[in-house]
């Protein structure tokens, strides 16, 4: 058992673009899917580069509309490593026999290996050991290492190394309409004997990057002789070293590639930069080593220790894993968001949604400085939004339901759906949710961390601006005495208007006003957190006034929460009237109806007349709050709390969700871990194979689903682990599952290092380090002061102090 790798034994072509994607390698400024080192785009291989914050925008004619699409630029393949046995062919694992393949992707020094064996027509058997890395240490540098041994034959051969800046953005085939070509090429040079640069521009943000490949190949030690040739089209250059191989030697060929942008700071000019680290940089072995160092510390803070199911801990480090790939400290200097689909496909344009909601909670609590630097995303796009919420008549700032590079909404006008071949209008742009969950987020990274200047400067900013858009986005409605949100669209996606209207958005879904209130409270207390002077500046700056104050705290009290009946919460008002869904009919039609959506709309009809959701919306609101905190909001806008009501509304909604967003499981998972343990851990295990497993069938190849994967290890910490991350202290109230016996991880709580191990006997807490002596834990319900250093052991069996 190899608990730190994932290992494929076999050569299975149909599955390679699955493994692609789970065998990125990145660095939180690059990434690269697993793709073949031999091969370019086809059907079985996908090499795919992707740039953090790496954007162009490019126009498509598409239904008689001209449409601008931004894109997360598919940037040239550094991979590209090959050979030829004299009068063979270049290497092609579809064209010869393989004797044996094996894939593994090792997370805990984040390499990913290709070792196999092949006869090709001619009966020469070739055995080849790939090993790759893009380094954690030097977020610039990549490198590829073959050992390649002719295992019976001896006579001429060539290798071939390259980089090519001719390749498109062409992962997701329902994308195959859009303008995919991103990239012009502008320079190819040999460097020398061993190193070749390539330079490309993207089309319209005219991002350059320049990558030099250094490569060497050796025997014994010593570099061999050989002959080298250089080939160069626009966008492509290649060198090929001709050498005389012996049967059963083996030859170690080694690739660096250095790669910069010009987005990158420290820097004169990119193609300069890349040269430059090239002819300074050691061997393959000593990238290794450092390599192996920067993870030792990111495992060191992000490990969660799983004992008692195998399957459960391999995956749930390929999700630290894909997390770290696409977020690393590495971001932290890089004016970048979270990407939902990490940097590992296209899907999504690689653009930024709400999904930080879920991805947050497991950074803050490791790598808080990583969150603010991705909230500090959101602050440098603040005009944006302000220029957006001006645009429609609203104050503050209206973040965009889709961000990518300066802050515009990137949601897509039209969207086709693969199973009809239609182009249809595309209106989740509404979700003004978007809003609140940024508010959310800024609140929780203060709360884990205690960042009072994050808070006081640009969170309490952030927060007033989303806050004064919620007021003036709420409309009084006189004979209910309630303000009102109309014209948006929940985080159940599948509800967009109402059936048979023309007009695009729904009235007072009940999420975003149960949020929109929650921001206004929280504002005003916010106001009262932060520094004075810094309190001054924002109501000068910001324009708040009494007035506005005396509107927040009207609103706070007097949000319209629609209800169907008995502590049912309507998704909308209007929803209680859409007919009943024939789930028991579909589910007989179709294998799989997770996207209800495209089946509907293929049968010319729409979700929007049905009560079916795609994702928890309603329940959403029992994945973030507590309880108490969900009962306070409620009955601070009177309304009345019942017990048992969130069991009811759990029921209510899960007979209407089809799951068609794998956050829909995660959010069904926590929240029925109170009331139906086995439904929850039966959405856990579904959630935390999503991904491994691609349950969409298709989609994972596009790229990972972060929020997903992130998601499951705040599941891991907040449910099983029972973290509660409060203001006063860290709470500790383990739920372990019975099919897991313990679980441990290093977590930073307000500055402090705790180390937490939980089974189903008792908690050990430590507490390691921090920037003071003292730390609050609350253990079951008892609140303990730890100084540094000390160890204790708390049973759960008598809820007792052990030690
Ligand atoms: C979900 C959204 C999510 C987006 C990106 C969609 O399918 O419905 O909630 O933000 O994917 O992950």
């Amino acid at each position: 058992m190899a608990p730190f790798r994932i290992i494929y034994n076999d050569w299975k072509p149909e599955e390679q673009k699955l493994r692609e994607a789970l065998c990125t390698l990145g660095n939180g400024y690059i990434g690269t899917r697993g793709a073949a080192e031999e091969n370019s785009n086809n059907n079985f291989n996908y090499p795919g580069t992707y740039l953090a914050g790496g954007y162009n925008r490019a126009k498509t004619k598409i239904a008689g509309r001209n449409i601008e699409n931004e894109d997360l630029v598919n940037f040239p393949n550094w991979l590209c490593l090959s050979f030829r046995p004299e009068g063979g062919e270049w290497l092609n694992l579809e064209k010869v026999e393989i004797i044996d393949y094996q894939q593994v992707l090792d997370m805990k020094t984040g390499t990913l290996e290709r070792i196999f064996k092949i006869k090709d027509p001619d009966g020469r058997i070739t055995s080849i050991h790939s090993r790759r890395f893009v380094s954690m240490k030097d977020l610039h540098l990549a490198a590829i290492q073959w050992h390649f041994t002719p295992q019976n034959w001896s006579g001429n051969l060539e290798i071939r190394t390259a980089l090519d800046g001719t390749v498109i953005n062409d992962n997701v085939a329902r994308y195959g309409e859009l303008e995919g070509h991103h990239l012009d090429p502008l320079d190819t040079e040999v460097i020398n004997e061993n190193s070749i640069l390539l330079q490309v521009q993207t089309k319209q943000s005219k991002i350059i990057m320049a990558q030099a490949a250094r490569t060497q190949i050796y025997s014994r030690q010593k570099i061999i002789k050989s002959d080298i040739s250089s080939h160069k089209k626009d966008g492509y250059i290649e060198q090929v070293f001709h050498f005389s191989a012996k049967e059963g030697k083996k030859y170690v060929v080694e690739k660096i590639v250095a790669i910069y942008t010009s987005r990158d700071k420290a820097i004169t000019e990119a193609s300069l930069e890349a040269c430059k680290d090239i002819k300074r940089v050691g061997r393959f072995k000593e990238l290794l080593f450092s390599q192996k160092e920067a993870y030792r510390f990111l495992w060191h803070r992000s490990d969660i220790g799983i004992i008692g199911s195998e399957k459960i801990q391999k995956l749930a480090r390929l999700h630290i894993f894909h997390s770290l790939q696409t977020i690393s400290p590495n971001t932290m200097n890089l004016d970048v968001g979270v990407p939902s689909r990490g940097l590992h496909g296209e899907a999504y344009r690689g653009h930024i949604f709400w999904d930080e909601l879920y991805i947050y909670p497991f950074l803050n609590l490791r790598f808080p400085e990583i969150t603010r630097s991705l909230l500090m995303y959101r602050y440098n796009r603040l005009d944006e939004a302000r220029y957006a919420a001006t645009q429609e008549g609203y104050k503050g700032a209206m973040f965009p339901w889709q961000s990518g590079s300066n802050g515009r909404e990137e949601s897509q006008i039209l969207h086709l759906n693969p199973k009809s071949g239609n182009w249809i209008p595309d209106n989740t742009h509404l979700q003004r949710h978007v809003n609140s969950a940024i508010a959310f987020n800024i609140w929780n990274y203060y709360v884990a961390s205690d960042d009072k200047l994050f808070l006081s400067y640009f969170g309490a900013e952030m927060f007033l601006s989303i806050a004064l858009f919620w007021a003036s986005k709420a409309k009084y409605n006189k004979e209910r005495d309630r303000y009102e949100i109309h014209d948006v669209v929940g985080p159940d996606e599948y509800h967009t208007s109402y059936p048979d209207s023309n007009e695009q958005g729904l009235k007072n879904n009940a999420y975003t006003n149960i949020m929109a209130a929650w921001v206004l409270q929280k504002a005003l207390e916010i106001l009262e957190l932060i520094e004075k002077s810094r309190k001054r500046e924002l109501l000068r700056v910001l324009a708040i006034d009494d007035a506005e104050f005396s509107l927040w705290q009207n609103i706070s009290k007097k949000m319209y929460v629609p209800f169907i009946k008995d502590g049912i919460i309507n998704q909308f008002e209007g929803y209680e009237n859409l007919q009943e869904f024939p789930w028991k009919d579909y589910q007989d039609k179709y294998e799989d109806i997770q996207r209800l959506d495209r089946i509907l709309e293929k049968e010319g009809d729409s979700p929007n007349n049905y009560k079916a959701s795609k994702q928890a919306d309603v329940l959403m609101l029992f994945y973030l709050f507590t309880q108490d905190e969900l009962k306070n909001i409620l009955e601070n806008l009177g309304y009345e709390f019942q017990e048992g009501m969130i069991n009811k509304n759990i029921e209510y909604y899960s007979e209407r969700t089809s799951h068609g967003s794998t956050l829909s499981r995660l959010v069904f998972s926590w929240i029925q871990s109170k009331y139906d343990k086995a439904k929850s851990w039966k959405n856990f295990e579904t959630l935390i194979i999503s991904d491994f497993e691609d349950i969409q069938g298709g989609t994972t190849p596009e790229g990972i689903h972060l929020g997903a994967m992130a998601g499951s290890l705040d599941l891991i910490q907040r449910n099983f682990a029972g973290l509660a991350v409060c203001d006063d202290a860290l709470w500790i109230n383990p739920r372990v599952p019975d099919s897991i016996k313990k679980i441990s991880m290093r977590i930073n709580y307000k500055k402090h290092w705790i180390f937490v191990a939980v089974n189903h006997e008792k908690i050990k807490i430590s507490f390691e380090e921090g920037w003071s002596n003292e730390v609050n834990i609350g253990v079951l319900d008892e609140l303990y002061k730890f100084k540094i250093g000390e160890v204790r052991e708390f049973s759960l069996l008598t809820d007792t102090n052990v030690q």
